[in-house]
């Protein structure tokens, strides 16, 4: 292998600048020339590439976004598009591609490894929603920057003796939510793989004023669905008298300074990437599971159900009661 590429796809996530500069310094150690391809599977389609250097990587382990940019393209879904991103990987001469993004972005890199393209998928999202890693780049750096926003929201929330109802990002999963609302203190932790129990979280809301705590924190799962923030809102007031604000954190989520954990993890699943592809492997995607970093076969993969983490939420409820 001489020729690899690399690209970021799908929803940006911190971390990821970590993982392409990662790939490009270990594709430089082992030989390889590494060229970036702008704009996610469009900027692929489209020809985007360029040869990328040590210069192009300087100074981006601590920035937020991907320097390659990112998008969710509609075109690479269909047989048309894909073809369009083979021919342009053979005319640059690409023999690996390295994909850094989430299940659509991987779903996307099984496609192009079924066209006879060497791929090997990075896990970046902050929604930590794949089942087979324990966690990917930009989940440790979202929770973090919730459990921040939790901080400052509760000093207004308890100066007003409200209940704050807080809405993270994760699509149809829960572990944003799960892992900040622990880690943030939260009274209620609402998330799509639960059934939301409105009568609980008001008799807890009442219990706890009747101890003379007056404010609340709820977090709330975006994917949950079945109920917005503002009409659990509006029924706890009505339940319960208690007055209620809602907070979309919305994208701010995605921004900001990746955590040391995020970079190391960034740095050990870029540079493994172009190792596997350096030994041959294709159609492989990379995780973590406990300590190890772990690769599996894109398709068994995506076929593992993500599972809510049930002795998370359990230790959650029975930490605020
Ligand atoms: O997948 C990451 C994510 O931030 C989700 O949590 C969220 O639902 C979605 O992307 C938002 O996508 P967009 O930035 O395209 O609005």
């Amino acid at each position: 292998m001489k020729r690899i590429a690399v690209l970021t796809s799908g929803g940006d996530s911190p971390g990821m600048n970590a993982a392409i500069r990662a790939v490009l310094r270990a594709g430089i150690y082992n030989d390889l020339e590494v060229y970036g391809i702008k704009d996610g599977y469009t900027g692929l389609i489209e020809g985007n590439l360029f040869k990328m250097d040590l210069s192009s990587v300087a100074d981006i382990i601590h920035r937020g976004g991907t320097i390659l940019k990112s998008s969710r393209s509609e075109e690479f879904r269909t047989e048309e598009g894909q073809k369009k991103a083979v021919s342009v990987l053979r005319v640059f001469g690409i023999e690996g591609l390295v994909v850094i993004g989430g299940d659509g972005s991987f779903r996307g890199a099984n496609d192009l490894a079924k066209k006879g393209i060497s791929v090997i998928g990075v896990p970046g999202t902050i929604d930590n929603d794949l089942g087979y890693t324990d966690y990917t780049i930009g989940f440790d750096t979202v929770i973090n920057t919730v459990v921040e926003a939790i901080s400052r929201i509760r000093d207004t929330t308890e100066s007003h003796g409200r209940a704050s109802i807080i809405e993270v990002m994760g699509r149809k999963c829960g572990d944003i939510a799960l892992y900040a609302g622990l880690a943030g203190g939260a009274d209620s932790i609402i998330v799509p793989e639960k059934d939301i129990d409105i009568d609980c979280i008001c008799r807890k809301l009442l219990q706890s004023k009747n101890r003379g705590k007056k404010h609340s924190i709820i977090v709330f799962a975006e994917g949950k669905g079945d109920i917005t923030p503002y009409e659990l809102g509006a029924r706890i007031t009505e339940n319960t008298g208690i007055e209620t604000r809602v907070t979309i954190l919305g994208h701010l989520q995605r921004g900001g300074i990746p955590t040391a954990a995020d970079r190391i993890l960034a740095s050990k699943l870029g540079a493994e990437a172009v190792h596997l592809l350096v030994k041959g492997e294709s159609s492989r995607m990379l995780g973590v599971k406990g300590k190890e970093i772990i690769d599996m076969d894109i398709d068994e993969g995506l076929s593992i159900k993500k599972e809510l983490d049930e002795d998370i939420l359990d230790l959650a409820n029975e930490l605020s009661i």
